[in-house]
């Protein structure tokens, strides 16, 4: 298991292009996640692969169904050895405390994060679905909620990262993307902090793709973002 603070996303369509980009990094110095395309091209297998090599493995899969339903998928996550999973706050309390219930107690259970609102949602969208408030509030209330429901922590950005810090203590997870290192392409990333400042704003863990894996020499770039933080 690694200590490292920063999950490079791997973005990729197939398995090879994932292991190929994963055996240029060091599963000491880094943690890899694998979203909705990859897993839904590759499968388990390309998760059990790249377990297999040593990596912590955060299965971002963002499971929201009913309780019984999302509880047996976060357990056939674990069982699959992943480090980390995650589920929608917009399931409910129901959703999420039958989540935790799911994987366990053990002290090797993987950790269980909430999304709350996706940050592609503006206040249009927000209001189209029913939603009252600011998206600001509504943040931190399903934040709140997902504490309250047994969940580790959340993914946020690192704009939010410091009242979250505030109002769930130095032990709530928050796994921030939207990380850009000091001159590096912003693409289609905005309101981006490097990773020292996400670090400074409460950030638990860093996720960082494309300044990583489009890099020439990946591994080179995750050293320099490790160099940035000391
Ligand atoms: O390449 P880049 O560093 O922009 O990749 C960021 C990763 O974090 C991608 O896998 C993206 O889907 C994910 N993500 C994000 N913003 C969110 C939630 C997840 O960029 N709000």
């Amino acid at each position: 298991m690694s200590d490292s603070k920063i999950i490079v996303a791997l973005d990729y369509s197939t398995a090879d292009a994932a292991i190929t980009m994963a055996s240029q990094l060091d599963p000491q110095r880094c943690r890899l996640k694998v979203g909705k395309e990859l897993f839904t091209r590759s499968g388990p297998a390309v998760v059990e692969s790249l377990v297999s090599r040593g990596f912590d493995i955060f299965l971002d899969l963002k499971y929201h169904d009913i309780p019984s339903t999302v509880a047996k998928a976060c357990a056939a996550a674990a069982d699959l050895g992943v480090w980390m999973l995650n589920v929608h706050t917009l399931g409910g309390g129901a959703m999420m405390r039958a989540a935790h219930e799911s994987i366990g107690n053990q002290s090797d259970r993987p950790l269980l994060i909430g999304v709350t609102l996706l940050t592609s949602m503006d206040q249009t969208a927000f209001e189209q679905i029913g939603l009252q408030g600011t998206i600001a509030d509504t943040v931190l209330r399903l934040a709140k909620l997902a504490d309250e429901s047994g969940l580790d922590g959340v993914v946020c950005s690192a704009q939010e990262a410091g009242k979250l810090r505030i109002q769930h203590g130095p032990d709530f997870q928050l796994v921030t993307p939207g990380i850009r290192p000091e001159n590096s392409e912003n693409g289609d990333q905005h309101r981006t902090m490097t990773p020292a400042e996400a670090l400074a704003a409460g950030s638990s863990f860093l996720v960082i793709g494309r300044p990583i894996t489009a890099a020439p020499d990946p591994m080179a770039a995750l050293v320099d973002i490790e160099n940035s933080l000391l």
